[in-house]
């Protein structure tokens, strides 16, 4: 969790390039932030709780330095708390991504040493490592970055800003950092450091991947080395096919309604796979002793619904398991097994321990991702990039129906038919393009209105449009806070239906398959118990109170399909509630720590 950011330039103020860093980082932590900056020779830190904006944090001087947006994890939030931290002798400030799981012992260590901790955060301990190191020990920076990396346990990537020494130096080991360029000569050279591309994305899109296992010192052109022995490391400057307006929310009030919007050009991108790519991962699937698609919260439904797609499609058996759960799968990992790995982020700290756990018994890893130069890119295989293009909204969207679209595809491409699903695939873009016209956006705030101060709504489906019922919960509680379950549709008779009384909202996701009439019985049980039944389906039925129009005839697409309505109506019932639905609270968009 948490964004970083540093900047380093020969003539510009840093403070409004990193704000706005902030800015475009926010969604990765929102509890609080925080500058360093070198202003004649001194650190200069400024701090503040709540969301980021230049009017809570005076301006300050200086073309280098660091800064930090925060989702707490070791101590709560709080001005003191919030990032960069100090060292004793006001010379160091760092700023930090990750969990240092050891922090304890070094803190402990550390105050008998004498330092003084001002903070109750697991990070203070670098700064006064570093202090510790270069001050009392005598090494330089970057050797003392080199040690501390070594000493401090778990997934992290920190950056230290030296006062004294006019320099940064980072280290990756485990959490993201991508550095991005801008100008040729020394004196235009701009250099940007970040957790994520958006950050600095409207300067430049010339960016250098650091790996796990390196760090860079910028006082000038980046300098690469190993942190295992400080040789250096050679970089590619790469360009990212990403344009700055991607970034950003342009016409609409919220990211998520923007990139629920861009679904009609999101899934034809993500259907636009290399087909030989398919072919091959296909084979390796069909081949495979055993198949396991992991992933966490979204991408976990997107998973469960591969188990449908590969069923339907390609009859083929495939599991699915959550990430987080996937160390009790260990013992049936042989190298012949195949892992495919879900992500947006491509950073999750869950997906990418139980990536540890394939590659540790030898099960070739294959990955679905959105973010470019992730880790999750650099742990696999092979990956397939969903080219969403940025997602910034907390709750996922777009990133999601193209991750199911690949999923599909390779579905396809196992059962040998890739041409007829690419072909499908393309004519559903097209329909979610005729569906999101501002007719049918109204009529589904007109839903939310009916349901919005409900205390619980319910998701029933089977089949395909199962594991998007649960989906779908995942999406009305996280943006209206309002408690949503989701069902298999002949579930509900098993227990859950206890919970329905007069008025309580059932969203019933129905398609033109084999399970519709069952799913109709399923509303008719608990409309008959009082229920207030949302229909999502291609044609009305008196069993609806309120009914959403879908296209017909998509049999297993149309999961794709029911999930973009309930989408838009719980962005809707986040609006209606006042929800901060781009940023909910207490979540962040790339879980980095387990
Ligand atoms: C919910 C949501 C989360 C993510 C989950 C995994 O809308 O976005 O549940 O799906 O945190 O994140 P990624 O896909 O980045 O691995």
């Amino acid at each position: 969790m948490c964004g970083i950011a540093g900047y380093w330039s020969f003539g510009n103020e840093a403070f409004p390039i990193l704000l706005k860093a902030l800015e475009n980082l926010e969604y990765r932590g929102y509890d609080s932030f925080g500058f360093a900056t070198i202003s004649d020779g001194k650190l200069v830190i400024r701090k503040a709780v709540g969301r980021i904006s230049n009017s809570r944090c005076d301006l300050i001087e200086g073309r280098m330095g660091i800064a930090h947006t925060r989702w707490a994890t070791h101590g709560g939030v709080s001005e003191r708390n919030s990032h960069p931290h100090r060292d004793c002798t006001n010379r160091f400030a760092v700023a930090h991504n990750g969990i240092i799981e050891n922090y304890q012992e070094l803190r402990n260590y550390l105050i008998s040493e004498g330092h003084n901790f001002l903070s109750e955060t697991d990070t203070e301990v670098i700064s006064h490592l570093i202090e510790q190191m270069v001050i009392k020990d005598g090494r330089n920076l970057k050797k003392a970055v080199m040690d501390v990396s070594d000493k401090i346990e778990g997934r992290n990537a920190f950056i230290v800003l030296d006062a004294f020494n006019n320099e940064m130096i980072a280290s990756r080991k485990g959490s993201p950092l991508i550095v991005g360029i801008k100008g040729s000569s020394d004196e235009e050279k701009e250099v940007f450091i970040a957790s994520d591309i958006p950050a600095f994305l409207e300067h430049t899109n010339k960016v250098m991947y650091i790996d796990d296992g390196e760090g860079v010192i910028i006082n000038g052109s980046p300098l690469f080395f190993r942190l295992s022995d400080g040789l250096p490391v050679d970089k590619r400057l790469i360009t990212i096919d990403w344009s700055p307006g991607q970034a950003e929310k342009g016409d609409y009030d919220h990211y998520m309604l923007k990139e629920i919007m861009e679904q009609k050009e999101s899934i034809r991108r993500a259907a636009n796979q290399n087909p030989e790519e398919l072919m091959k991962v296909a084979q390796m699937i069909n081949e495979a002793k055993g198949v396991f698609f992991i992933g966490c919260g979204t991408a976990a439904k997107v998973c469960q619904s591969a188990e449908y797609f590969f069923s339907e499609i390609a009859g083929r058996h495939v599991n699915f398991v959550p990430a987080s759960e996937f160390d009790n799968y260990r013992h049936f990992l042989i190298p012949k097994t195949l892992v495919i790995a879900v992500s947006q982020s491509g950073e999750t700290a869950d997906v990418l321990e139980a990536i540890s756990i394939a590659r540790e018994k030898g099960s070739k890893v294959i990955s679905i991702v959105n973010s470019i130069g992730s880790s999750m890119t650099r742990v696999s295989d092979y990956t397939f990039m969903i080219n969403a293009g940025p997602e910034k909204a907390v709750a996922s969207t777009k990133a999601t129906t193209s991750q199911m679209t690949v999923a599909l595809l390779l579905a396809y491409a196992c059962a040998g038919k890739l041409k007829e699903g690419m072909r499908n695939l393309v004519s559903l873009a097209g329909e979610v393009n005729d569906m999101l016209n501002p007719r049918y956006i109204e009529h589904i705030r007109y839903v939310a209105e009916n349901i919005s101060d409900s205390r619980s709504i319910f998701i029933i489906g089977r089949g395909v449009n199962y594991p998007i019922a649960l989906e779908s919960a995942i999406k009305v509680m996280e943006v209206s806070y309002i408690h949503a379950q989701g069902f298999a549709g002949g579930e509900l008779k098993h227990g859950p239906i206890a919970l329905i009384e007069k008025g309580t909202p059932v969203i019933a996701l129905v398609a033109d398959d084999d399970v519709r009439e069952e799913i109709l019985s399923n509303a008719i049980e608990v409309k008959s118990r009082g229920a207030f039944v949302i229909g999502i389906s291609p044609e009305n039925n008196e069993v609806f109170d309120l009914w959403i129009r879908t296209p017909p005839s998509l049999g297993v697409l149309s999961s794709i399909i029911n999930l973009i309505p309930v989408q838009l109506l719980a962005y809707y019932l986040g609006i209606i509630n006042n929800r901060n639905v781009d940023m909910p609270r207490n979540l962040a968009k790339a879980v980095t720590v387990l």
